[in-house]
């Protein structure tokens, strides 16, 4: 598989980021929470220093509740991090993010010394919604450029803390394979970048074995596909995607599945889950 997918122009993103962390009380980094791991940068975490964490866990209402929670306690083990799941779209879901701050930076966030907060993360996880929702109007739109410039300016939120009116960008590290195919299902790194069928195979295998019962709830399929390709034919059955002479155009198909996926109709659906925790006693078990 080829990534086709190659930010050339956030190669100073992280230097123009760590001189503005210098200045800033709370680094709020905004997460897919279907994919928290794969959708982090984790040069961040050198970037930060001692800085107070938040890790935004966004698109919780997308994401499955129970895998979310697992994430939170997984990240809460990290020094310094705390780890809240959201919806950006949803302005009573940022309230806890405020207080959060708030109580992490409990020296500052009086007048003349508010607290200093920004945004960052990779493209398409929500950081310009979550912008939006908390200044309570729409910013400019930062697309995948790194928007760390000197033209930021601070939006007053009025609660003591100042946010960064353009979030910091950073890239997706798509280091191993998987981490890439899940990006490209949830839609992170955009569909030019990777082939649909191969990103339909790898989603349509995952939920075959993980969320077998919507795939075949969504479908109203009687049994479940034995495999990715079964399923990709099924959907574009389903759904019409279908080449001359009625055999399923695959490509379509596997386009119309990621579409629904991405969209949540078939449910809250996580594509990653933190590894087991290895006990001492596993450990022994090794031979
Ligand atoms: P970015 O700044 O990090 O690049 O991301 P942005 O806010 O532009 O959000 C990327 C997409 O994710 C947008 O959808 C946005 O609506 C969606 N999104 C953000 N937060 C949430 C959330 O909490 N839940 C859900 N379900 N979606 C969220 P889009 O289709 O690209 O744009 P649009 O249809 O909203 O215009």
């Amino acid at each position: 598989m080829t990534i086709r997918w190659f930010p050339g122009h956030m190669g100073k993103a992280l230097e123009q980021i760590e001189e503005l962390i210098k200045r800033i009380d709370v680094v709020i980094e905004v997460l897919d929470a279907r994919l928290p791991f794969s959708s982090s940068n984790h040069k961040l975490a050198a970037l930060r220093r001692t800085k107070p964490w938040i890790k935004v866990l966004n698109k919780h209402d997308l994401a499955d509740q129970v895998v979310t929670k697992a994430w939170v306690r997984e990240f809460e083990l990290q020094s310094g991090v705390r780890a809240l799941p959201l919806s950006a779209k949803k302005h009573a879901d940022t309230k806890p993010l405020i207080k959060l701050c708030q109580g992490l930076v409990p020296k500052r966030g009086k007048p003349g010394m508010p607290i200093r907060a920004m945004v960052v993360g990779i493209p398409n996880v929500g950081k310009s919604t979550l912008i939006n929702t908390l200044a309570g109007r729409n910013m400019a739109k930062v697309g995948d450029r790194p928007a760390v410039t000197t033209t930021t300016q601070l939006i007053d939120l009025h609660n003591g803390i100042v946010l960064n009116d353009t979030p910091g960008v950073l890239w997706p590290e798509m280091s191993d394979q998987e981490g890439a195919y899940r990006l490209a299902a949830s839609g992170a790194i955009g569909d030019n970048a990777m082939d649909s069928t191969s990103v339909g195979y790898f989603a349509g295998e995952y939920l075959l074995r993980r969320y077998p019962e919507l795939v075949t709830g969504r479908y109203g399929l009687q049994e479940l596909p034995g495999s990715p390709h079964d399923l990709l034919v099924a959907v574009g059955r389903r759904l019409g995607c279908l080449a001359g002479g009625g055999e399923v155009d695959l490509n379509r198909a596997a386009e119309a599945f990621l579409r629904e996926l991405r969209a949540g109709r078939l449910g809250r659906i996580s594509l990653e889950e933190p590894l087991p925790a290895v006990t001492v006693a596993d450990e022994g078990d090794v031979e």
